[in-house]
């Protein structure tokens, strides 16, 4: 290394020119702005120095508006180091461990503060931040600990108690005491290369503490780390299944891990950071195994024995039947037999479309057929090939007979179509054909048109009663988030659908429904009503007699007003 400066080194013709970083002194006179000037920031940076300080007490008192927080540690012996930008005084340890970088008290610049220690006082004032000369005074304060004073908004119990409560310090505000506890419990794991002890838990289990200092960080976080009472997080999601909590208490032993400076509200992505993540993923194997039971997908047991954690196989994880019970309307529904083994069920072929014509079909007859022995297809999610229970044997074909069509129209926002019968048939991959007439099944696209087609459901009669309207709707595009309320919605579908059946009666039935409507709905006890050309009702009731009605036009005819 050159010892010289870098002027000297510019100015010599011989030796190639080389910087050097250094500090300059115009740094000082921002150094108020090295933080985001928060309260929180200050009460974590004030209990910080207690701590490290060795105080096992911390007193705060809010009086007129001055803050004084005393700590009951080992007191400063030079000074100097109190306004030395970068410099610490803390024991050795520390170094390796909490990493401290002489800026933390500069998070008080630009006040006046007064600080006392061991027989001595410095009072720290706008220039004094700023690298003019303070003196340092006699003073007849506490012979212990350190007493730093400044004025500041209140520091009340409730802010810094979740600052407080992992500290490890017994924190009183006001002669108050802050809660204290422990972050992790006996259980967690010691990590010593990492420097601390990992738990995992599940979200039930986490304390009010531990969700008090989540809400204080981003939301979906879910690893915490413990500085010693500065906690910080980030997102890590080792396991799919659910949601699981890590905790990270660091313990004061020789530590890679490191916040970002000079905030220190978040970690800095270094080598450790990546071993504590596969730490991380370690104990939540670990912690899957201790429950016992999990429904991970395949590829994930298999890391979980890559790392030596020995997994159950998943809990088998299916659904019965294919079509998803979306919001609304409800597809109808296959049911499985009470005690229907899964091993007798068939598994929708896992590469196949979701939801196209041959799954669909499939999943209506399992719904609407009758078989001598059940028919039970499966979804099953192809993160789970693998397990045992997900080997099953598979829908292969399926085909569709449809008999004379009777009747067809638009509806809604496809075709419906009444055939006289309709029956469905599907193979499975062990060699079982089951096959039943249905009264509803989707038909295939047109040959040779791709892609996206109007759906085209097919019914029979039986249909009319054996569904209900919402059943056909869902084949038929269902409710529409676009449109009006989900109820006006199925109420105009299922006039569609009563004038479909209706037309399939006959031309006119729609007609003669529409009049009978009318007429019993006002007397259901006359007995033949005849409506003449000329308007006039004539109405026989049920004793025998007649009672006529004629348009007032006539009326007046016969009986003029006077
Ligand atoms: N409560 C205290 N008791 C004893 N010494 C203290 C106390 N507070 C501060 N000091 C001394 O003042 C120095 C500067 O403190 P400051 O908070 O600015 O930096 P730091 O704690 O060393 O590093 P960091 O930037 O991580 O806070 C400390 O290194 C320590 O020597
Ligand atoms: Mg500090």
């Amino acid at each position: 290394m050159h010892n010289r400066t870098a002027t000297a080194d510019l100015e010599s013709a011989d030796d190639p020119p080389v910087i050097r970083a250094r500090v300059n002194a115009r740094l000082l006179g921002k150094a108020d702005r090295l933080f985001t000037g928060t309260l929180e920031g200050r009460i974590i940076e004030l209990l910080q120095n207690a701590r490290r300080a060795g105080a096992r007490n911390v007193e705060i008192t809010n009086e007129n508006g001055v803050v004084t927080v005393q700590d009951d540690g080992g007191g400063i012996d030079d000074f100097a180091q109190l306004l030395d930008l970068g410099g610490s005084g803390w024991e050795k340890e520390y170094e390796a461990s909490e990493d401290p970088a002489g800026v933390g008290l500069f998070c008080l610049a630009p006040r006046d503060i007064r600080i006392r220690s061991k027989g001595r006082m410095v009072d720290i004032t706008g220039a004094g931040w700023r690298g003019a000369p303070v003196l340092v005074q006699p003073d007849n304060g506490p012979a212990q600990g350190t007493i730093v004073q400044f004025e500041d908004e209140e520091w009340s119990h409730s802010i810094v108690g979740p600052l407080a409560v992992f500290s490890g310090m017994n924190v009183a505000v006001d002669d108050c005491p802050c809660p204290r506890e422990a972050f992790v419990r006996k259980q967690a794991v010691h990590h010593p290369a990492l420097g601390c002890r990992i738990e995992v838990r599940e979200a039930e289990h986490l304390n009010s503490w531990h969700r008090q200092v989540r809400r204080s960080h981003a939301y979906g976080d879910n690893v915490l780390v413990n500085f010693h009472g500065q906690t910080t997080s980030f997102d890590f999601h080792p396991v799919s299944e659910q949601k699981l909590w890590f905790l990270v208490d660091l313990t004061g032993a020789p530590t890679g891990i490191r916040l970002m400076l000079p905030a220190r509200t978040q970690l800095v992505e270094n080598g450790a950071f990546e071993e504590l993540k596969a730490a991380l993923e370690l104990e939540a194997y670990r912690c899957v195994q201790r429950r016992g039971h999990h429904r991970l997908p395949y590829q994930q047991y298999l890391r979980a024995r890559e790392l030596g954690v020995e997994l159950p196989e998943a809990t088998p994880t299916f659904q019965v039947g294919l079509l998803s019970t979306r919001e609304s309307p409800e597809p109808v529904e296959v049911t499985m037999p009470k005690g229907f083994p899964l091993a007798r069920c068939y598994r929708f072929d896992p590469d196949a479309v979701e939801e196209d014509t041959n799954e669909t079909n499939t999943h209506l007859l399992a719904a609407l057929g009758t078989f001598p022995k059940p028919f039970v297809p499966v979804s099953i999610r192809k993160e789970y090939d693998g397990y045992s229970w997900a080997e099953l044997p598979v829908v292969r074909k399926v085909t569709l007979a449809v008999g004379k069509e009777l009747h067809s129209a638009g509806l809604w926002s496809g075709t419906l179509t009444c055939v006289d019968t309709l029956a469905l048939a599907v193979e499975t991959s062990d060699g079982k054909v089951f096959s039943s007439p249905v009264c509803l099944a989707k038909a295939p696209p047109p040959e040779g048109k791709e892609g996206w087609c109007d759906d085209a459901v097919l019914v029979t009669w039986d249909a009319k009663d054996e569904l209900v309207p919402s059943q056909i709707w869902y084949h038929l595009g269902g409710w529409s988030e676009d449109g009006d309320t989900y109820d006006t919605q199925l109420n105009d579908f299922e006039q569609e659908l009563n004038r479909f059946w209706a037309d399939l009666l006959g031309p006119d039935e729609q007609l003669r429904r529409g009049i009978l409507a009318v007429v019993t709905e006002i007397r259901p006890e006359w007995q033949t009503v005849l409506v003449a050309r000329n308007g006039t009702v004539t109405i026989r009731l049920p004793d025998g007699s007649e009672k006529v009605i004629r348009p007032p036009d006539l009326l007046k005819k016969k009986s003029p007003p006077k």
